[in-house]
């Protein structure tokens, strides 16, 4: 009932050139998938690039963030339907590293959140605690938090629509993966705080896995009943890897 999401965040990695290549690639290695949900996102510099390479294929386009003005003078801000435009049908918002160098927080998250789907995006909102919460054990308050924050007011379509990404800081980029048990814990709970708010939403509302996931640890991973894909950074990287993660 809810389709898994493979999701490559490449963060500020590839030229156009680069990032057209890996997307060649990937395109004959996945043509055959059809139960997973396949999604990249490149820098906004090679978006447009990709998309007239996957525009015909089973991959999807997203942005790694995005202004919630329309238009104006806010240089170097990219807009919704300029995100839209470009070919993209998802945007991650709110991911560790924009909250942690950029000065994200839940109010910001939420308003990107509403003006993504105010531009027909689907947004990928990240949730996750840093390793000195974790170890003050307050990780289920931080991400509750998080969760009724980012996610507020949204329309009964959007609950259902929008997608959540449980990353654990402290398992980014570090290869220090969370168990299958500390994820599956951790999901089932924003499930439960989400069933809280949106109601039946929550049975629909696809939470995905971000944080060294890698092609040895995605099936155990995929395998608990919460997590529903993955967002994955460095193995997103080449098509060869990114491939076994879609085929996990
Ligand atoms: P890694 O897969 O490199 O740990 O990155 C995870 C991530 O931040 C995806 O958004």
């Amino acid at each position: 009932m809810r389709k898994p999401l493979m999701a490559g965040n490449w963060k500020m990695n590839k030229t156009v050139g680069e990032a057209v290549a890996m997307v060649k690639a990937l395109k004959t290695a996945v043509a055959d998938v059809t139960d997973v949900e396949i999604l990249v996102c490149p820098t906004y510099t090679a978006l447009y690039a990709v998309y007239n390479e996957i525009k015909d294929s089973n991959i999807n386009l997203g942005a790694q963030n995005l202004f919630w003005e329309a238009k104006g003078a806010f240089t170097g801000e990219i807009s919704p339907s300029m995100v839209k435009d470009a070919g993209c049908s998802y945007v991650i918002i709110g991911h560790s590293e924009r909250r942690q160098y950029f000065g994200e927080t839940d109010e910001t998250v939420n308003k990107r959140t509403k003006a993504a789907f105010g531009a027909g995006l689907i947004p990928i909102v990240c949730v996750g605690e840093t390793l000195e919460e974790r170890e003050k054990n307050i990780t289920f308050q931080v991400v509750e938090t998080q969760v009724r924050g980012g996610l507020a007011n949204l329309t009964a379509e959007e609950s259902a629509a929008v997608v959540i990404a449980y990353e654990p800081v402290w398992a980014i980029g570090t290869g220090k993966t969370a168990t299958p048990q500390q994820a599956q814990e951790v999901h089932a709970f924003i499930r439960k705080i989400y069933k809280e708010i949106y109601g039946d939403a929550a049975d629909k509302v696809r939470i995905l896995y971000g944080g060294s996931v890698n092609p040895k640890n995605v099936s155990d991973l995929m395998k608990q009943s919460d997590i529903d894909g993955g967002l994955v950074g460095g193995a997103s990287l080449e098509a060869e890897s990114f491939t076994q993660l879609v085929k996990y």
